[in-house]
Order: C-alpha cells, then structure tokens, then sequence
C-alpha cells in the first residue's frame, strides 16, 4: 500500500494491494487518469486517456466537478451565495499525505488500526471566488483492495453560503457498456438483486425517507458485460450512511460515466456559516477483476474488520432466542422463564425479549418513549425477569426502538414538541408512532439517561434497536427556519452522536440494530452495531434470495438469522425444521418461536442444529464466503464457508422445488486449497483439486424444501 506523488507530472497514484488509483493536476483542475488493476509506478504514467488537451469542461473527467461553467453532466457539489448566484470552479490549491487515516468528525467511518494499515492522501481544492475550500480524502488499505472516499468541504470567505449537494465520491470512467448491479426490495423482501444495462442517461437508486431503507440499499456496482460470481471487472460503491443517499450512474454522449455517490441533494440545503466545515459521509469504492465474489470478499473482510468496532468486532456471537414471533405483545414473566428453560436445555445462550415489554404496550399504537418496564406484564420489573433468565444460564437481551414516540405516551404529553414536524401541518403516522426529533440535543440526552439508566442497573448483554418508520414532516421546532433543509441530515448525525455515547459507555452490551428487519442494514449502523436482524421475513425460502443479495456487500458476521415456527408467519409456508436449520445457520444464527411447544423429535433435531453451529461458527462468522449458486437463477441455492487458513469448510446446498428426473447433484466447491486432501463428511477424501473443477457428487435430494450441509476438513 502507498501514495506516490510524482511532483514533476502532478500525478497521484494510490495502490492497494492489487489495485491502482490516479489522478493528475491538468490545466489547474484534478483530473481522473485511472482506476483497476494494479500498475507499477516504475514508468512513465502520463499520457494516459483522461487528461485534457482542450479546455471543454464537458469532456474532462474531474475528481470533484463542479456546476456552471460548461460540464453540463450531474456536479459533485453546488453552493448558492449571498448574491443568488450558484456556480463555482475548483481549482487545484495542494496536498497532503497523512499515515494511516483520521476520524471522520460525527460520522461513522472505516478506520486504521496502526499507522501501517492505511494511508490517506489529501487533495486540496479551492475556489477563489467564494473562497471556498474542499479537501478530498483517499484512502489506501494495506490489506483491503478498497479506496475509502470523503470530502470536507469549508468556507474560508467572509459571508454564509448554501451547499445545495455535497457528495462524497465523483469518478468519470470509461465503461459505458457495463452494467448496473444493485441491491432492490421491500420490507420482508429486502436486498434483491437487479442488473441492468447502462445506456445514455442516467441510471440512479437512492433514498429520500430518511433512512437508508428496504427498498433500495446504499450500495452500487458496475459490472463489465459478462462478469459474474468469479470472473469479469467489477467496480462496487458502497456508502458509510444511513439517511437519505444517491448513487448514480451517467453515461454521457462521450462515452463516459460519471459514478457519483453520497448524500441526496434532494432536500438539503445547509448553511455554511464563514469558518465552519462540512463533512460528507465516505463512499468505500473495491475493484475486483474476480468477479462478484472477490468483491464481496474485499467488502466482508473490511466491514468485519475496519469497520465494525468494540469486544464484540471478533468475538463468537451467542446463539438466541427471541421472542418476537413465539408471543409477539402477549407475554408474562412466567411465559419468558418457560421459552428460556426450554432454550437452555437445548443449549441457547441468549434469551432477547422483543417489543411489549415496557408502558401499556399490548399492541404497536402506544407507549413507545416511555422505557418503563410494564409491571402488569413483568411485576418483579426487568431485574428479576433478567435474573430469572440469568439462573437458568442464557444471557438477557433487550429490544428498544428509542428514535421514536408514540402519541399515546406520557412522553409525547409532556413534550409535543419532540417529534419531527412542520407548524400548521398534519402529522402523518406510520404503525400509528411518530419519530423523534433526533437533531435535538434535549431528546438525545432523554435517551442517553433512560436508556444507560437502564443498561446500567439491569443486567443487559444484548440490545436490540430498532426503527420502524420512514420519516415523514422532517421539520424541527428547535431550528431556525434558515436550518430547516439540514434536518434529515442533522437526525442522522444525532442517531449517531447517540449510539457513539451509548455504546462508548456500555462496551460490554452486544448491539443489533433493526429498522423493521433489513430497512437500516447498510454500513453506517455496522459501525456502532456489529450486527443487524436482516428481515422480517423468516421464511427459510424467501431467506435464501435476502441473505445471499445482502451478502454482496456485507459480512455473515453482520447478519441475524432465525429458525421461525411453520405455517410462517410472513408467507405461510410449511418448510422442514432442517431447511429452516440450515439457512439460519448461514447467518447469525437463532430461534424465534415457542421453544416449549416443540414435539420431542424436533427437540432432539434442533440440539443437534445448536451442537453443529457451535463447532462451525467461528467459521460461519469469521471465514471466507464463497457463494456456489444463485437463488435467483435457479431452484436451487448454495453457499460455502472457507477457514482464513483453508483447512476447514463448511458447505451449504437447498434445494426448494424437487424436479423430476435428476439423478445426481453435482456441487463444485470453491476457495480450497487445491493441494490439499479434504475430507467431505459422509461422502469421502478429495483433493482440493477435484472438488473445485469436477465438484463432489451426491445422491438427488427429494422432496421439496430439500437441504444438506457438508462439514469439510483437510486430512495429512
Ligand atoms: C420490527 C422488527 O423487525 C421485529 O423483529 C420486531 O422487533 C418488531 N419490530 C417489534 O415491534
């Protein structure tokens, strides 16, 4: 890893490990030259294709461009002056290269763990007009082929100005003919993926509703035409944020495409007061000339390691049971001692009590804000109901859903004020609550007190937070009217500011955060939450195509998955306890229905289920994941789990409808070392070799919802 800059010809090139990244100063602007495989910096690297012999802004590929004076594609950045007037130039001002990588104020970030494993490289930009300044941020990885990206962007003249966008990543490339790839759903239908053409225009995703969302997630990559799971180029944009986001892609009548990444202008406008800074969140960026799974690798290991943070980052997470679908709001302390005792003779190490637990909660329409346990329910209070699980040797586990407020609440009485809102206008419910107005320091010291008061005197292991609602009337009563277009912005950084405090100040307490399931599962939360329950739909079929989509991008470590009753509650659908097993057990993995109504056939299954997860899962959590088919091409899906070392695996094969006449299955697995000797359990010794290119052969399942799992060991 390392930033050479090459004063005489004012290129900048970054390289990671097996990637190159470089930029020139050309005609006083910051010019992209190039991004991909690695090359050496031992030649001459001028006369590359990108930099300008003409002075037509259209046909320049600027790292940060800029709106109004002849680049008619979509800008980086706009501000508005005093003067009404909206146009500015960058122009190159100077650079710097710090060792390893500085925090991004108030946002969550990647980061180094030593001056050793990053470097990052500062480019300055100026425009002498306004004087504003805008510092790019890159940085380079050691051990990880990614770029992480960011802007500052300062007013250093005399009077306020408006940004109207401010994004994090720019980049003109020339691929016109790839194609976007994206990650597409809803709630209990979450990270689809789609793939498309690009074509003259424009092609965007993005969020406008506060949260990063189920619908579309922070998260794009272009493809070259024929790349798939192992081969092709892939160029994978990933945004550190969880409110609104754009990512698009412009191919311009040239042939060009303008990749640009961050905050959604829509809606913003923050003033910039003379002196004062904005951050932008950051846009990690991976190449990969190994597919959609050398991408995804590079991603996984990042985020596991770079980006989620605390004892838990590398830690074997406990197998739970959570009560949510075993007795939804209807429960009492007796009902959640019984779930557990049954969950610790199975061997369950976590016992979560989900929503109900706290006011006049017995259905969604009251009492959220008021965090205080409901004695009708739990009459000894959380303490005892936490002790009683305590004794029978399962952790405690706490849900919560702190961003929001129900009217129906003391806490809504007593402070109307403390929704989001717009004077005069309607406030439009969802699942009959409103959201909390997380810009305001007076609601975020409210939670920061209730909710340590609580972590604090209760013995907590685990919390799960939750979000359930867009946002909607994004007005804040304690802002200015010239601040109003900075509050979907500011609730953000608020969420932040208050899950940074919280988990600072209980680093002990396990973390999954929640927005209805996977409404909130993007990079942001990673950091202060190393996990995330990954939908709502627990239906094993449906968790097939939601997990393997989101683990284009995120790690397994990162993903809830639980083993839920039949009929399903999402879909109805019947599927065998072992399907339900395995899909689970790809994942973080638990239970979510009534332990104690299992018959005792199942009950002798599902030990045998918790007995492998625990020798597999530091494996599961901390391995290589190397996916073998697409749930969303076939009726079949597959996946595999490879030790950092190779000397273990772990392989996962579902079939959901059984079809007629097909002999053998045929599996070919991947990641192994090709020299060793493998034992394939219950099938027989391989080289590493065989198993790869001429695959293992097993007898055809039958029957539909059909699973195995091969448990995969090198032999001497
Ligand atoms: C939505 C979550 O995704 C569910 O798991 C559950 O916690 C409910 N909220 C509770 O209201």
């Amino acid at each position: 890893m390392s930033v050479h800059v090459h004063e005489q010809t004012m290129i900048f090139h970054l390289q990671g490990p097996h990637t190159s990244y470089m930029m020139q100063v050309a005609g006083g602007y910051l010019v992209h030259l190039y991004w991909g495989a690695k090359l050496r910096d031992d030649r001459n690297l001028e006369g590359l294709p990108n930099v300008p012999n003409h002075d037509n802004l259209d046909q320049i590929s600027q790292e940060y461009p800029q709106y109004g004076n002849g680049d008619f594609r979509e800008p980086a950045y706009q501000i508005k002056l005093a003067d009404g007037s909206r146009i500015s130039e960058l122009k190159y001002k100077g650079y710097r290269v710090v060792p390893g990588k500085p925090k991004l104020e108030g946002l969550p970030a990647v980061y180094a763990e030593s001056e050793e494993d990053a470097e990052t490289l500062v480019i300055i930009l100026g425009d002498d007009y306004s004087g504003l300044t805008v510092e790019l941020s890159y940085t380079v990885f050691a051990e990880h082929d990614a770029i992480a990206r960011s802007a500052r962007l300062i007013n250093n003249g005399s009077g306020s100005l408006r940004l109207l966008r401010a994004l994090s990543a720019s980049l003109d490339m020339d691929i016109p003919n790839y194609d976007a790839l994206y990650l597409a759903g809803a709630w209990s239908r979450e990270a689809h993926l789609q793939r498309r053409p690009l074509g003259p225009g424009t092609t965007a995703i993005g969020s406008k509703r506060g949260m990063s969302g189920h619908q579309l997630n922070p998260f794009f990559a272009l493809v070259s035409p024929q790349a798939g799971e192992d081969q092709g180029e892939v160029f994978g944009f990933s945004l550190v944020y969880s409110g609104n986001f754009l990512a698009e892609a412009e191919v311009d009548p040239m042939g060009k495409v303008r990749v640009l990444m961050g905050l959604n202008p829509f809606d913003f406008d923050w003033q910039l007061d003379a002196g004062d800074s904005f951050q932008t969140p950051e846009a990690v960026m991976v190449y990969s000339a190994a597919g959609l799974g050398g991408m995804s690798r590079t991603y996984h290991k990042l985020y596991r390691t770079r980006l989620a943070r605390g004892m838990h980052r590398d830690k074997e997470r406990p197998i739970l049971v959570n009560n949510w679908e075993a007795t939804y709001f209807n429960f009492n302390a007796d009902k959640i001692e019984a779930i557990a005792k049954t969950g610790a003779e199975l061997g369950i190490e976590l016992f979560v009590l989900d929503d109900g637990w706290f006011g006049k909660r017995n259905d969604d329409t009251t009492s959220l804000g008021d965090w205080v346990v409901d004695k009708n329910k739990l009459p000894g209070g959380l303490r005892d109901v936490a002790e009683r699980v305590n004794r029978l040797g399962l952790k405690f586990g706490l849900w919560f859903e702190p961003e929001m407020i129900s009217p129906d609440s003391d806490l809504y009485r007593s402070h109307p004020d403390w929704c989001l809102h717009v004077p005069g206008r309607r406030r439009t419910l969802a699942r009959t609550q409103s959201v909390l107005d997380m810009s305001r320091s007076d609601v975020r010291e409210y939670l920061f007190a209730t909710l340590s008061g609580i972590f604090s005197s209760v013995p907590i292991a685990y919390v799960k937070w939750d979000m359930n609602r867009s946002l909607t009337e994004i007005g804040s009563a304690a802002w200015s009217a010239e601040h109003q277009g900075e509050i979907a912005h500011r609730y953000m950084l608020g969420v932040y500011e208050l899950m940074e405090r919280l988990t600072a100040a209980h680093p002990d307490i396990l973390f999954e955060s929640c927005a209805s399931g996977g409404g909130r599962f993007d990079p942001g939360m990673l950091y202060y939450m190393p996990q995330t329950w990954t939908s709502d739909d627990t239906d094993s079929v449906e968790r097939l195509k939601i997990q393997y989509g989101t683990s284009l991008v995120y790690p397994v470590s990162a993903m809830g998955a639980h083993v839920s009753a039949v009929p399903n509650h999402q879909v109805g659908r019947f599927t065998p306890l072992s399907m339900r097993g395995n899909v689970a057990m790809s994942g973080n993995f638990g239970y979510e229905l009534d332990l104690t109504k299992f018959s005792e056939e199942e009950r002798e299954e599902v030990k045998k289920q918790i007995e492998l997860y625990k020798e597999v899962r530091s494996l599961v959590q901390q391995g290589e994941l190397y996916r073998l088919i697409s749930p969303f091409e076939t009726q079949e899906a597959s996946w595999m789990f490879v030790s950092q070392d190779r000397e273990e695996a772990l392989a996962f094969y579902f079939k959901v409808l059984a079809e007629p006449f097909k002999p053998t299955q045929l599996l070919r697995l991947k990641g192994l070392d090709p020299d060793l000797e493998y034992e394939v359990e219950g099938i027989g010794v391989f080289g590493g070799d065989r198993l790869m290119n001429a695959g293992i052969s097993f007898p055809a399942l039958t029957g539909d919802y059909a699973s195995r799992v091969f448990q995969i060991k090198a032999v001497r």
